[in-house]
């Protein structure tokens, strides 16, 4: 088996390979592919999916926004 994989994208999601299982509050199992982008903005439609809402709300990365 494969080791997960998670990478914190510049202002946007978390960016994960290797996914094994991702499960929900109740912990039931989502359907995932192999890589996914989990929304780390708050701001997606369809959590805990990244659908791309935090270019619209400009999301900065506290540790990046120092730049
Ligand atoms: S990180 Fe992309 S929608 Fe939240």
């Amino acid at each position: 088996m494969k080791k997960t994989k998670i990478r914190a994208t510049d202002n946007g999601p978390l960016h994960v390979q290797d996914v094994n299982e991702l499960l929900d509050g109740l912990s039931q199992p989502l359907k995932v592919e192999n890589e996914i982008w989990l929304c780390r903005c708050g701001c997606s439609k369809n959590k805990p999916f990244c659908d791309g809402s935090h270019n619209k709300v400009n999301f900065k990365d506290e540790s990046r926004s120092k730049d």
